[in-house]
């Protein structure tokens, strides 16, 4: 375990940025390349503070989506808070006006008793069926408008989202059919995964459940050209403090509890909603999968692991929130493969000792074996993503584009060249932050060489908080 990493100042890296922005950037170094033309939509919490109290945890933040516009005019920025009736009770509350996951209401039990997390869209964002929408896990997407960021409304699918609609934030696309796979978390009547597939139209279809053991918690799935994959980490939801969070005597956050002897268990649901196959094996913890697909008769998994529990997982959050100099572990997990065999076996195999997590891949390879994987890592043990890695599972090689001095990196997104001549043939989307001078910058590096100097860096006015997901749309946002 790493020693804990000191700091002379004590940075903020989540400072609120209320202003909403629209502009074309015009300080920048290189230019656009030619052929990167769309849009960038990024999501994350845009200000960790509701009705002047300072929220619990960062996933309570509400969310708020950034825009990144490229074309021949160059670089346009645009940002707006999705106006969830947190946000918008949040401007004129004394305290926060509803519970999220890790934050309770001023008054006590009285106030929060029996109420759900507040559904705060910040933690990822959806292009589909030309409907832009920002997601967060426990509750239905909220539709904004692609060119103004304007709030549309709740968007449940015509109704196919029932009762709460969890929607999750980490939906994955078959590149061949159009469709869109997802699921959601419900734990009543009993704990399951809901499974859906949304086609290119947007009509979305039920594709029946995973059941839970216990209540649990899940977050990421991958996609194969015969299932859905789940990995879910012994994170349960232990009754009596689940009933205390039920109750409002504790926060949701702190009714999650890492159960090692549970194992992890590995769902392999087939497409068309079949019996699941279910496997376990030895403990992970992790959040997110990388890509996922069959070799053979086995399915293969990549995820980031962390040799870690829930509370220094969540210690490394709170880190990271707070700009806290005491998180005892650097950031980040290990890129891990799970390969699962016909007879049940699972292997695991550690493909780096780099720390990172925020996986990325070329996603026209979803489903399929993939060669490179991108990460935001803590290099040299720091506590905080410092650059972005290029892991190449051919060669085993590691390329890292390492950022200046107190710089810190968001999820980089990959974009692939209009008529790629190889995996890697495109673009690396990184949003990087400075935390002395509080400005942040979009990068744009050469996939197939990141250690180059960025081909354009442009610069923005103001900060960005740390955002979690993005997307990238060819169509070009109009002003
Ligand atoms: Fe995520």
């Amino acid at each position: 375990m790493s020693s804990p990493t000191t700091s002379a100042r004590n940075f903020r890296d989540y400072i609120p940025l209320y202003d909403e922005f629209d502009y074309t950037v015009d300080d920048f170094d290189g230019a656009l390349p030619e052929g990167l033309r769309g849009t960038m939509y990024r999501n994350g919490p845009g200000k960790l503070e509701a009705g002047g109290q300072q929220l619990g945890h960062l996933f309570d933040g509400d969310g708020m989506l950034s825009m990144f516009a490229l074309d021949e005019g160059g670089l346009r920025f645009r940002n707006r808070f999705v106006r969830t009736k947190h946000y918008r009770h949040s401007l004129g509350a004394k305290g926060a006006p509803y519970r999220a996951l890790g934050t309770m209401r001023p008054g006590g039990i009285l106030t929060n008793a029996l109420q759900f997390p507040a559904n705060v869209a910040n933690t990822s964002v959806a292009m589909h069926a030309g409907k832009l929408l920002a997601l967060w896990e426990g509750g239905r997407p909220t539709e904004l408008d692609p060119d103004t960021l304007d709030t549309l409304g709740v968007h449940d699918f015509d109704g196919g989202l029932k009762w709460i609609g969890a929607f999750s934030a980490h939906p994955k696309w078959d590149t061949t059919t159009g469709e869109m796979y997802n699921f959601g978390l419900a734990m009543f009547p009993r704990p399951k995964l809901a499974c859906y597939r949304v086609d290119r139209a947007g009509t979305l279809r039920s594709l029946g459940h995973l059941n839970l053991p216990v209540p649990m918690f899940n977050h990421d799935m991958g996609l194969t050209a015969k299932h859905l994959v789940f990995v879910v980490a012994p994170l349960v939801f232990p009754v009596g403090k689940m009933t205390g969070a039920g109750l409002g005597l504790r926060n949701f956050i702190e009714a999650i509890e890492y159960d090692a002897a549970r194992g992890t268990m590995i769902a392999l649901v087939p497409r068309d909603g079949g019996r699941p196959r279910i496997l376990h094996t030895d403990p992970l913890m992790h959040l997110h999968l990388a890509n996922t697909y069959e070799d053979g008769s086995d399915t293969v998994i990549e995820l980031v692991n962390y040799d870690a529990t829930w509370e220094q997982l969540n210690g490394q959050l709170r880190g990271l929130q707070d700009g806290l100099t005491d998180t005892a572990l650097s950031y980040g997990g290990k890129l891990m493969r799970l390969r699962v065999t016909p007879t049940g076996r699972v292997i695991h195999e550690t493909l780096s000792d780099l720390q990172g997590d925020f996986p990325m891949f070329n996603w026209a390879r979803t489903g399929q074996r993939h060669r490179y994987v991108y990460l935001a890592v803590g290099a040299d043990g720091n506590r905080y993503p410092n650059a972005i890695a290029k892991i190449d599972n051919e060669t085993g090689k590691e390329s890292l584009h390492r950022l200046p001095e107190e710089h810190f990196t968001h999820e980089a997104l990959f974009v692939s060249r209009p008529r790629p001549i190889s995996e890697d043939d495109g673009w690396l989307l990184v949003v990087t932050q400075d935390r002395v001078s509080e400005l942040a910058s979009m990068l744009i590096l050469d996939a197939r060489d990141i250690e180059a100097e960025p081909v354009y860096r442009g610069r923005l006015r103001h900060h960005l908080p740390l955002t979690f997901h993005g997307t990238f749309t060819q169509r070009v946002a109009r002003p």
